[in-house]
């Protein structure tokens, strides 16, 4: 007989025409029978879920607008933390301890047999290595913020911006899950941060994290200029797209680093239900690319290290570091309880939340 009792899941079961329409139409709260032990490997270890992140991702992958598309039924949560509940003989991990998983092995994102499990559950099960002891002093609901968003960060400022102390950087979206890790990365790297956003009261948050100016998300261009003595910025992190690309370049240096993290301002670019294709693409002026000689830089973590598994180790090694050490904490300013999933999903997608928005299964 099970040891573990049962609990519950969400289930997406059918992709939408765009998130609201999944969350609505195609989402319920279902029973989860605990994972049964004797069907589980060796290595193998089922996590009672204490927090996982709802994050932008797990939004645009109920209706398929993410290039990666876990076939339905399935259950969302990119990344979660919890504790042991139990664990494989070969696992090497203790029952009760306080883990996080990680998402690149485990999960919706995750490549191989355990996207299954995703953290909008009560139980999850991973493999032995993706499991992680909780860094530092994080909390549950920080530490289900971390990688995804810190390793996007370090991989589009670190790898592909080559961003060094003494330059300045742009930051759009900076009140998200990303943008806030950037801010935080890119101020521990000694750069300058110009932060935008449509909200002062969270513009406000991300001047606590450290950025040292916020500015409106329109018209941002001529105080950028002032601010950088009319030379423009060296870095530009987009996660946002749309208009705010084609003004950045305008507050460019010649020959800055323009990095494509996102486009959370125009999510239809994809078509939904998970038809493939892009008829809605953002474009750039090829004229302002070529007379300031950028370098345009499309910074997508997870394909990155698909194609080059090189670049995962040391990238974790440093964000696991900093976390242990204190130096990065997740702001997460939303949490509900698993069956207030609706809710939840809706205040990320509508823009309610500063940093991480947290489901408590
Ligand atoms: N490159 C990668 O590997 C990678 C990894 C993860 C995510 N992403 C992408 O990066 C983007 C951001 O992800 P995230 O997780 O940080 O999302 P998020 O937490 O939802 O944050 C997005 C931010 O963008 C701003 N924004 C949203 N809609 C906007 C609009 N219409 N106009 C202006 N600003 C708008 C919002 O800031 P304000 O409300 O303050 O304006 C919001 O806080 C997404 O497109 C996501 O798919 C890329």
């Amino acid at each position: 007989m099970n040891p573990l009792p049962p609990g519950h899941r969400v289930v997406v079961a059918e992709l939408g025409e765009d998130p609201l329409d999944a969350i609505e139409h195609f989402t319920s709260l279902a029973h989860q029978p605990a994972p049964d032990p004797a069907t589980l490997g060796p290595r193998d270890v089922i996590v009672a879920v204490k927090s996982a992140a709802v994050g932008w991702v797990d939004l645009i992958m109920t209706s398929g607008q993410y290039q990666h598309a876990p076939k339905p039924p399935y259950t969302p949560g990119l990344e979660y933390a919890g504790e042991v509940a139990w664990a494989g003989a070969e696992a090497g991990v203790t029952r009760g301890a306080s883990v996080l998983v990680d998402p690149f092995l485990a999960g919706p994102r995750s490549l191989g047999n355990y996207q299954a499990y995703g953290g909008f559950a009560t139980y999850a099960v991973a493999p032995a290595e993706a499991i992680l002891p909780l860094p530092g002093a994080l909390t549950f609901d920080e530490a289900c913020n971390l990688l995804g968003n810190y390793e996007t960060a370090y991989h589009c400022l670190f790898t592909r911006g080559r961003l060094v102390a003494g330059e300045t950087v742009l930051i759009h979206g900076a009140s998200g899950s990303t943008g806030l890790a950037a801010v935080q990365l890119a101020k521990l790297a000694g750069a300058r941060v110009i932060a935008t956003g449509r909200s002062p009261e969270k513009l406000a948050i991300v001047a606590q994290h450290g950025a040292d100016h916020t500015l409106p998300s329109i018209d941002f261009a001529p105080a950028v200029k002032e601010l950088t003595g009319g030379r423009g910025v060296d870095v530009v992190y987009d996660g946002v797209g749309g208009d705010i690309s084609v003004e950045s370049l305008r507050c460019v240096k010649f020959g800055a680093r323009f990095l494509i993290v996102g486009w959370a301002s125009t999510p239809f670019v994809a078509r939904g239900k998970g038809q493939r294709g892009a008829p809605n693409a953002n474009q750039l002026p090829t004229n302002l690319i070529m007379m300031k000689g950028l370098d345009v830089l499309g910074s997508p973590t997870v394909i990155a290290t698909v194609n080059d598994p090189s670049l995962r180790a040391p990238r974790l090694a440093q964000v696991l570091a900093w976390a242990e050490a204190g130096a990065i904490r997740p702001h997460v300013s939303h949490t509900f309880p698993l069956a207030e999933y609706r809710t939840a999903m809706r205040a990320k997608w509508n823009g309610e939340v500063v940093g991480g928005c947290v489901l408590r299964p």
